[in-house]
């Protein structure tokens, strides 16, 4: 018999390629998904630790369901990924009725675990070694990345797909709590991702993107071979079907000349670089302990800017982190205005029991002035992104489409004939009049509007070759 399972997911592209590997090792057992958890034989929580809010938000919602699991307790309620692995049993003892609790280390024994509650083994608890709990190697080897077979009915959409090529970080900012729970850094095998990535563009996917915390810190060393990020990209560049690598996220310090090179030269390369730079002032980066100082991330966003020069670049920041003064803060703004990124994400400062950051620092700043500076450094970046997409008006651009758009969906369209969205080579998000039969290809859009986070375009319909884009990006 067929069972249910409902799953949501919460957290960075980690969690939501370790929810789709999970979903495909639960369809092998015979299970179907349900949108409703009202419905579902097993409910999992895919969870996320980076911020405060994301784990509290999990805990409403295992709340919300203690009475479901009254009535029916053979339903079984899990959490898995980072939170699991950063309260462990302390998920048990804030809600006593969650069955199952697995890090990110162990989600490939997701499927037996839940064999045994079902066969009444009752509460299952798996997790890694800590960071302080081991040898390195063994610690290493408590992290397990689970990457089996890959299932494209699984995706979103089966011509995308992330692929993982390290797991962990070793990088210790003082406000992150991702090394504690996602482990030491490692690299995974070259021959794996090339498999991997062979194997999805032989099920007829068109764009990869490769997945690391510290992505461009890739290196794997074999003998005395060792291959780099740029070399990762040239030997996936090789794959006939693929039409579109991406990887994030990066770190400053490591965007050598090789990666940014071989980004220049591989047409399959988004021109596309998320690198968080995180605040704009010295003092801060020095607490934060990123490793690098502001002269250096500018000299590394100047090197970007020569040799790709229509690149776009997107940063993240955090507002309100330890000591950060007004003073501070305007130099966080400086940056956004000189780099002009593409787009940022703006977090406020949540401390993170278990870090350096909240050891040796108080949470010093008001909430309300981190909300204040949160929209002022929102605000301003908006203003960027909207004066540079209207750059793009009158302009052609390549897009890969993937779906139906926001708006289609809400409006719950029917037929063929509907508004879709799709990107560009530079991860641009473009929306426009089409027909699901486009949906996985590749078109020029010639765009006519656009606001601060999309572009709006018509489908260019007389058949122009590539060649003759007047914009690759
Ligand atoms: N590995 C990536 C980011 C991982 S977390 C990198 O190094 O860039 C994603 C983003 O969350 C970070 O870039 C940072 O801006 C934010 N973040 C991490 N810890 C945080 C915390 N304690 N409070 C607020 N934001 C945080
Ligand atoms: Fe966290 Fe820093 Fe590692 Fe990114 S590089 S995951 S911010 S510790
Ligand atoms: Fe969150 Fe874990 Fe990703 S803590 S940001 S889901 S690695």
């Amino acid at each position: 018999m067929t069972k249910k399972l409902y799953i949501e997911t919460v957290g960075c592209q980690m969690n939501v390629l370790d929810s789709e590997l999970v979903v495909a090792s639960l369809r092998k057992r015979g299970y179907e998904l349900t949108r409703d958890s009202g419905d579902a034989d097993t409910i999992l929580f895919n969870t996320c630790s980076v911020r405060e809010h994301a784990e509290e938000k999990i805990y409403s919602a295992l709340g919300r369901l203690k009475n479901a699991k009254q009535k029916n307790p053979n339903k079984i309620i899990g959490v898995i990924g980072c939170m699991a692995q950063n309260h462990q049993r302390t998920v048990f003892e804030r809600a006593p009725y969650v069955d199952l609790v697995v890090g990110p280390g162990q989600l490939h024994q997701v499927p037996d675990l839940i064999d045994k509650i079902a066969a009444g083994g009752g509460q299952q608890l798996e997790v890694s070694l800590g960071r302080k709990d081991g040898t390195r190697t063994e610690i290493e080897r408590s992290h397990e990345s689970f990457d089996p077979l890959r299932d494209p009915s699984m995706r979103p959409t089966p011509f995308q797909a992330y692929v993982r090529i390290q797991i962990g970080c070793d990088k210790f900012c003082t406000y992150c709590i991702v090394p504690s729970v996602r482990g030491p850094e490692q690299s995974r095998h070259p021959e794996d991702i090339l498999a991997e990535a062979r194997q999805l563009a032989s099920e007829g996917c068109k764009e990869i993107t490769l997945l690391g915390q510290t992505v461009n810190s890739y290196r794997y060393r074999d003998g005395d071979r060792t291959t780099r990020m740029s070399d990762l990209l040239y030997a996936l560049h090789e794959i006939e079907g693929i039409e579109r690598l991406k990887f994030v996220t990066n770190y400053p310090k490591d965007m050598t000349d090789d990666l940014l090179a071989a980004v220049r030269d591989l047409p399959k390369a988004c021109k596309y670089l998320h690198v968080p730079a995180q605040t704009g002032s010295n003092r801060m980066l020095q607490r934060m302990k990123r490793g690098y100082t502001i002269e250096e991330y500018r000299e590394m966003h100047q090197r970007i800017r020569e040799w790709l020069p229509e690149a776009a670049v997107t940063s993240d920041f955090i507002v309100g982190f330890s000591g950060e003064t007004d003073e501070d803060f305007e130099l966080s703004c400086d940056l956004v205005r000189e780099c002009r990124f593409k787009n940022s994400f703006i977090f406020k400062y949540s401390v993170r029991p278990g870090t350096k950051g909240a050891d040796l620092y108080a949470d010093d700043v008001p909430e309300e002035t981190k909300r204040v500076r949160n929209n002022e450094l929102l605000a301003l970046q908006n203003e960027i992104c909207e004066a540079d997409n209207q750059r793009f008006l009158g302009r052609q651009v390549e897009v890969l489409i993937e779906g139906r758009s926001k708006a289609a969906e809400r409006r719950d369209e029917q037929g063929d004939a509907v508004q879709l969205v799709g990107r560009t080579m530079c991860d641009r998000i473009v929306v426009f009049d089409g027909n699901l039969r486009q949906v996985g290809q590749t078109l020029p859009i010639s765009i006519y509007d656009a606001n601060a986070h999309t572009l709006f375009g018509a489908v260019v319909t007389q058949h122009v070759g590539p060649e003759l884009f007047s914009l690759t990006t």
